[in-house]
């Protein structure tokens, strides 16, 4: 995340990043979903648009013996399945051949076993010919695109094999490692690598990955809050009554049945992407645009954080329903499972910000549309001089930022209804990214690649706030492993979750706001 830039208007932003210095990026899990679907199209994106390093190399290491024109053809046959596919992440036109023909120059393979010390001798040998070839002066980014279980494995044989070492010197150079979610699945397990990892490598070499923040729209979050100065003045206890977040997916589980099953919406979800939109609505205004200083205040949320206690949280799994089968019915899935497949919360924050202010997160498979949005709901007005007004039942005002896939920030106010009485009706300013900007092609994954190649962890996640994070969940997770089954499916897709989840809000004499349905954006 490079500095902001100050844009003189919307159609003239002066480009302030500069191409990444040189390295080799060695991706572990060359062959899979992730590798194919998110960082090679981010990686020919950033060479697109200049920003990849002159001097670059591209290994993919994988179990699987593939040659570098195989590995090549395979992701270009990712890449084109993209162009002019709407509903793909990738935002491509077309495919531009000089830019892939860059990067397939760049691209070698190493096979092997990831326990195994030969891949690691072998790997050596790459990295070395990679410097000789390309020029990459020995840095390495070693992004873990694989299952979680190989995450310290891997760092420990990196370790073994001397790979991770920054020589001070004229032969200096710098070796940063890319940790992929899920970062532990409990609190003692978050503990466990992060124990493991520093053991290894210092803290500044490792990036905790969450792509929720390569999204643009929860990085402007922070340009929303801290650009401007009509907005804090505002934002807290004294003016916010709540603030929701939904996370809502349209999706089911698909074919992720193994990985969601001992995991479930409340891990795979919300100590890491919900509480990252958490934080950037809660944090203080930063002292300066510096990773540790905007890490710092975001960690300080996390440590505020009040720890859930079981009545604070819902659980939901969806049936059939809207003509798809129920989650029971998906692929690697038990019978009878009893994960949750949505999961609302109610939480605090101890702090004279936010004492007092529920923060209502809800997130879950098969809702009734994809949506993420964050919606601040501001207390009434103290009085109003219209005859005939009950205050208590005004429509509120709402400050709505919607992250995806609307890409807006609305408000919503009453006004003077035209006519001779003083009737109210409500009404709403709204912006849309859209309008004023043109869309970038973009996964998600530049801005985080980029900024691990320039050593950047802004927009990375430090050992404290996972741990942080695990610590405010762990209660629930607990109880849910212990408690009796629920009544599930207790949803049926295409529902906004079950019934408790209204409840939880209307006990506080609040409701959920309607899941934004494509094309009609509320409020
Ligand atoms: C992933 C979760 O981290 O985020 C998935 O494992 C989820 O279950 C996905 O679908 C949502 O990300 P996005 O960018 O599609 O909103």
């Amino acid at each position: 995340m490079s500095a902001p830039a100050l844009a003189a208007s919307a159609t003239a932003v002066p480009a302030t990043a500069v191409p990444a210095g040189p390295c080799a990026m060695v991706i572990f899990g060359a062959g899979g979903d992730l590798t194919r679907r998110l960082l090679v199209p981010a990686l020919y994106n950033l060479a697109r648009t200049g920003l990849l390093p002159e001097h670059f190399a591209l290994i993919g290491v994988d179990m699987a013996p593939m040659t570098p024109a195989e590995w090549a053809g395979r992701l270009r046959a990712m890449l084109e399945s993209f162009i002019g596919s709407p509903g793909s992440e990738s935002r491509i036109d077309a495919l531009d051949d000089a830019t892939w023909q860059r990067l397939v120059g760049a691209m070698a393979t190493v096979q092997g076993d990831l326990n195994d010390q030969a891949t690691y001798q072998r790997l050596r040998a790459a990295l070395q010919s990679a410097a000789g070839a390309h020029g990459t002066g020995g840095n390495a980014l070693f992004y873990l695109a694989v299952a979680d279980r190989f995450f310290a494995p891997v760092a420990e044989q990196l370790g073994r094999a001397g790979l991770l070492a920054e020589p001070d010197g004229p032969d200096g150079h710098w070796r940063r490692l890319v940790v992929e979610k899920p970062f532990g699945h409990s609190l003692e397990s978050a503990r466990d690598l992060n124990r493991q990892l520093r053991s290894i490598m210092a803290e500044r070499q490792i990036y905790r990955i969450d792509h929720f923040l390569g999204k643009e729209t929860v990085q402007n979050i922070l340009a929303f809050r801290f650009a401007n100065g009509i907005f804090e003045p505002i934002w807290n206890r004294d003016r916010i009554d709540h603030v929701q977040i939904t996370v809502a997916e349209r999706l089911g589980v698909e074919h992720r049945g193994r990985f969601y099953e001992p995991t479930g919406a409340l891990r795979d979800m919300v100590p890491n992407h919900v509480f990252q939109i958490l934080a950037m609505i809660a944090m203080e205004p930063p002292g300066g645009f510096g990773a540790e200083r905007i890490r710092d205040r975001k960690a300080d949320v996390f440590a505020q954080l009040r720890t859930l206690s079981p009545e604070d949280a819902v659980r939901g799994q969806y049936g059939p329903g809207d003509g798809v089968a129920g989650y029971r019915a998906e692929p690697d899935v038990a019978a009878d499972s009893g994960t949750e497949t949505f999961v609302a919360l109610r939480l605090g924050i101890d702090n004279w910000r936010w004492a007092g202010v529920p923060f209502y997160l809800r997130t879950g498979k098969r809702m009734s549309a994809r949506a993420t949005e964050v919606a601040i709901r501001f207390k009434p007005a103290p009085f109003a001089p219209f005859a005939d007004t009950d205050l208590a039942a005004m429509p509120p005002n709402w400050l709505v930022l919607d992250v995806q896939p609307e890409e807006r920030i609305a408000l919503q106010f009453e006004v003077k209804r035209p006519g001779p009485a003083m009737a109210l009706a409500t009404a709403a300013m709204s912006f849309r990214y859209a309008d004023w900007f043109p869309r970038l092609p973009n996964v998600g994954y530049e801005t985080l690649i980029y900024d691990c190649m320039i050593g950047d962890q802004t927009l990375f996640q430090r050992a404290d706030m996972v741990e942080e994070t695990w610590r405010v969940v762990q209660p629930v997770l607990d109880a849910w492993a212990e408690g009796p089954p629920p009544h599930f499916p207790n949803y049926a897709a295409g529902q906004d979750g079950p019934d408790a989840a209204h409840r939880l809000l209307a006990a506080d004499g609040r409701a959920w706001r309607a899941v934004p349905q494509p094309g009609k954006p509320s409020p």
